[in-house]
């Protein structure tokens, strides 16, 4: 007995100390990422990218012109330099997982060392460059920054009024509210953004798709219930649905976002499919600390696989979060939504891919313009399905 208490003392004593190894490599990653991304870099390039986007959009008149051009070359410079950023910290972050993976020591210090080269020729880049630079208020028409959409300073509440006025409304924006908020400071934590972008290249390389084909963004509730308030014929398909026995869909569901803005405003089945593990997560576990009274309520479902293996039955509304696909994905998820999908179902799609089939009319005459998570006026487009 003496002997065995002996030898388990040695084997916790080495437990412990891998234990500490290993929380001293975790502490040591987290250190490097905050290092990595102190700087904010990528958030100020995009919230630059998002300003000069709504600028041409907003303020400056149509057709060519040098304002035009001088507006356009800064948005495209913050692109550039964004893409540049996004690569360079990619790398970096999935040297972090692996050594965070392997628990492994030693090679942080060399990713130290590259951490530091990297973000000192990253701010030579944008020195060098003048991507930062302001231009001349004569030629953006005023502050490189986006006013507040008119919804953004409407309570979740007042916005869920837009699509339904019953009793338990009330509860499930504080719900909503609640799903977001979680979701949110996700978005803002380094090593989850870090281990996103490590999951890009991979599921890049296995699918032969573009890098961009993953990217990360979101769309606000405001934005995504104006489209049934500029839409009455969508507004009307999105209140039955429940009744109807038909389900919402969203195809490229991320972090699950537009999955609980359906499930929550129109009460209505709500599916996503998602194909980043990382962003299957994120969903899942937001869905799962939802208060255990009414979680068996909303009739919510994630799956973690390529949407083009997804069933179209008893889809009434499908979102394609087509911005980013590649254009062969975004084809293949449009024939099969020619194939599958019953005809009186409507589709809100961020392209407009859909106007090539006969088997689809738009509803709007003209795209509905809205600030998302990547610009301050992306075109939405809504299909119903004719044939
Ligand atoms: C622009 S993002 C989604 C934006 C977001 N849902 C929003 O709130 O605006 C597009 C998403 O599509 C996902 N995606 C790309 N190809 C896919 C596929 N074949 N199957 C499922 N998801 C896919 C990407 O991983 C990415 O998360």
């Amino acid at each position: 007995m003496g002997a065995r208490e002996g030898a388990s003392s040695v084997d916790g004593g080495s437990d412990e100390r891998k234990d500490d190894a290993s929380s001293s490599v975790t502490t040591e990653v987290r250190r490097l990422r905050r290092a990595l991304h102190d700087r904010g870099r990528a958030r100020t390039l995009r919230a630059r990218a998002f300003a000069y986007d709504f600028i041409l959009k907003e303020r400056l008149g149509r057709g060519v012109s040098v304002k035009r051009r001088l507006v356009h070359a800064k948005l495209r410079d913050c692109l550039r330099a964004l893409e540049t950023w996004q690569s360079r910290a990619g790398r970096l972050e999935v040297d972090l997982e692996r050594a965070l993976a392997e628990d492994d020591a030693k090679s942080l210090q060399i990713i130290e060392g590259d951490i530091t080269r990297v973000l000192a020729e990253f701010e030579a880049y944008l020195e060098e460059r003048e991507v930062l630079e302001d231009l001349p208020k004569s030629v953006t028409g005023g502050d490189v920054s986006v006013p507040d959409a008119a919804n953004e300073s409407r309570s979740t509440l007042e916005l869920m009024r837009c699509v339904r006025e019953d009793e338990n409304v009330a509860d499930d924006a504080v719900r909503l509210d609640a799903v977001c908020e979680r979701l949110r400071e996700l978005e803002t934590d380094d090593g989850w953004r870090g281990k996103l972008l490590a999951e890009v290249d991979g599921a890049a390389a296995a699918h032969g798709w573009s890098s961009e084909n993953f990217s990360y963004g979101s769309t606000p509730f405001s934005s995504w219930i104006e489209l049934f308030v500029r839409c009455p014929e969508l507004k009307i398909r999105a209140q039955t649905l429940a009744t109807d026995g038909l389900a919402y869909v969203v195809f490229g569901s991320s972090a699950g976002w537009l999955v609980f803005y359906g499930a929550f405003a129109l009460g209505a089945s709500s599916r996503g499919f998602e194909i980043l593990r990382t962003l299957h997560d994120a969903a899942t576990s937001a869905r799962a600390e939802i208060d255990p009274e009414w979680k068996d309520s909303v009739n919510i479902e994630f799956n973690h696989a390529d949407m083009l293996s997804a069933s179209l039955e008893n889809v009434g509304l499908i979102v394609l979060t087509s911005l980013c696909w590649d254009d062969d994905v975004h084809e293949a998820a449009c024939a099969k939504l020619d194939a599958e999908l019953f005809s009186g179902a409507f589709v809100i799609d961020y392209g407009d891919k859909l106007a090539a089939f006969e088997s689809f009319t738009t509803v709007t005459d003209d795209p509905i313009r809205l600030p998302v998570s990547w610009g301050a006026s992306q075109r939405f487009y809504i299909f119903k399905k004719v044939a």
